[in-house]
């Protein structure tokens, strides 16, 4: 496959987000300090950047394993935590360093308030998100978490509630959402928490999926925002493929001259997109 002859454009806008640089750069920087650091799941939903600040010396541990935690210093990665994650990690003497971003712990306050004063909660994201878990944690009355419009079952719910949402869920959905429930003469406290840098980028992508012929999005397995932005590609472009490693290019993806745009999700490092590119040069 020598020779295609492709134009390749790299998506400008691609690349991580400021609440994960954040926590990375937190990472790294702990770790350049000789910090022996624990996170607490992925720092990022993206096996290789996980991976290369393993290399580093970062440890990754789950919730299952938290118990075993003592005295060592643990990363709160930019989902966030709910409360009771706290709590035993310090019972048990660790030192936390806090790198939830800061638009999810504004996030988290709001629900937490939204809860205090006897609202119904309603959050519009997926129940097992790390986000969501955390905000749903911080919630001790009423709350419904869902997913996909056609789940509502309106007649369950109570006649006013407040509406949030994962920063990472799609806002012509949220938008949609908040009409059918008004229409369904729920009165809706509407609080647009989707976060921008996600929201920005549909139309941008958009543009970027109908101007070229094959469109390549990498993120990782576990990504919701991949999901999503790949979801908005292909809907634009059929020849749209995700991956979630360099060595998944296939060279039949490709006729000679095909316009080639290389994006990735919020959780994407910028190495492994020009990775991507290089490999996607040499066909
Ligand atoms: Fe924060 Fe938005 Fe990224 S909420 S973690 S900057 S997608």
């Amino acid at each position: 496959m020598m020779g295609l002859k492709l134009k390749i454009t790299v998506d400008q806008d691609a690349g991580f987000c400021f609440g994960v640089t954040r926590a990375i750069s937190k990472a790294e920087e702990l770790l350049a300090a000789g910090h022996q650091l624990y996170c607490l799941g992925q720092i990022v939903h993206n096996h290789a950047e996980v991976e290369r600040l393993e290399k580093l010396g970062m440890q990754s541990f789950s919730h299952e394993n938290i118990d075993s935690i003592k005295n060592k210093t643990v990363l709160i990665r930019s989902h966030g935590e709910p409360p009771e994650t706290y709590q035993i990690l310090q019972k048990n003497g660790n030192q936390i360093v806090e790198a939830t971003c800061p638009i999810v712990a504004k996030l988290q306050e709001k629900v937490e308030r939204s809860d205090s004063e006897g609202s119904f909660v309603m959050i519009f994201g997926k129940a097992e998100h790390p986000e969501v878990v955390g905000l749903t944690g911080r919630i001790s009355g009423n709350y419904i978490v869902v997913k996909d419009l056609a789940d509502v079952d309106y007649l369950s719910l109570p006649k006013s509630l407040t509406l949030y949402s994962q920063t990472t869920m799609d806002l012509d959905s949220l938008n949609q959402l908040r009409s059918k429930l008004e229409e369904e003469g729920i009165e809706v406290d509407f609080r647009d928490t989707v976060c921008r840098k996600v929201s920005n980028k549909k139309k941008h992508l958009e543009s970027f999926a109908i101007e070229n012929d094959v469109i390549i999005m990498v993120a990782g397995e576990r990504s919701s925002n991949g999901k999503v932005l790949y979801e908005i590609c292909k809907s634009k472009n059929s020849r749209s493929y995700k991956i979630s490693q360099v060595d998944q290019v296939s060279p039949e993806w490709f006729k000679a001259n095909d316009r080639v745009g290389i994006t990735g999700a919020t959780s994407t490092p910028t190495w492994q997109i020009q990775d991507v590119l290089e490999a996607v040069s040499k066909l």
